[in-house]
């Protein structure tokens, strides 16, 4: 199986497997962050573009929060998919990259330096800013049925409102872009989340007084 095809199975098995997930972390994420990564290694040309597009399309698949205790079931899936695909010799590599790329996990097992990881970090954490970040976060507070503001902070459910995410997470991700060509979309984006905010509280203070 050439390479070409390995990724065009690659696809297939992603679609099947995020079907259901919210979507924040649809298909369209996936593609995204593909994107995205390719194009910031074409600037910085750090990472192997064939690794870095097979990490990128698995880079969600075994997302905990979509497993209920089931992920690593699911990476032992990715690990036979890649194994009955001809991805063998990758498999260390990728489940190492996609367990580390995310917010929450980063930096487990000491391979931030790996460049692939490096770019696909940045591409993900991308996908969280600016417009397009601003309509996940609210997607994904919606999906788990939480307030928009929370003015007081007294929501009692864990994690709180969807604003406050943003100073959680959001807001900091500009701070935390490992390439160059991240951080400049990174500023770009961030300084759009301010606007956001701005405007946001300007609307909520003319109403609530
Ligand atoms: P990562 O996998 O990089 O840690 P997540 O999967 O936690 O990122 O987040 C994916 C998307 O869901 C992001 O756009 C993020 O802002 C959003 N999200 C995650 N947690 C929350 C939350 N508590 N409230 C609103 N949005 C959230
Ligand atoms: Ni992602």
């Amino acid at each position: 199986m050439n390479r070409k095809e390995q990724i065009n199975l690659t696809e297939q098995f992603v679609r099947t497997k995020m079907a259901n997930f919210d979507g924040g972390h649809d298909w369209w994420h996936v593609m995204r962050v593909r994107n995205m990564a390719l194009k910031i290694n074409s600037i910085e040309q750090m990472a192997d573009s064939y690794l870095l597009e097979i990490a990128a399309l698995l880079h969600d698949t075994a997302d905990s929060k979509f497993m209920h205790g089931y992920a690593e079931k699911s990476y032992q899936e990715i690990k036979d998919f890649m194994s009955k695909s001809g991805m063998e010799g990758y498999i260390d590599q990728v489940i190492k990259v996609i367990r580390n790329v995310s917010y929450s996990t980063k930096d487990v097992s000491g391979n931030s330096k790996d460049p692939v990881l490096m770019i696909l970090q940045d591409a993900d954490r991308l996908d969280a800013m600016g417009a397009i970040g601003v309509a996940r976060a609210f997607n994904y507070g919606g999906f788990r049925n939480r307030p928009i503001y929370d003015p007081d902070g007294q929501y009692p459910g864990k994690g709180g409102s969807t604003i406050s995410h943003f100073y959680d997470k959001l807001l900091k991700l500009k701070d935390m872009m490992n390439t160059p060509a991240g951080r400049a979309i990174a500023e770009e984006r961030h300084i759009f989340l301010e606007h956001y905010l701005k405007q946001f509280y300007k609307e909520w203070n003319f109403a609530i007084q």
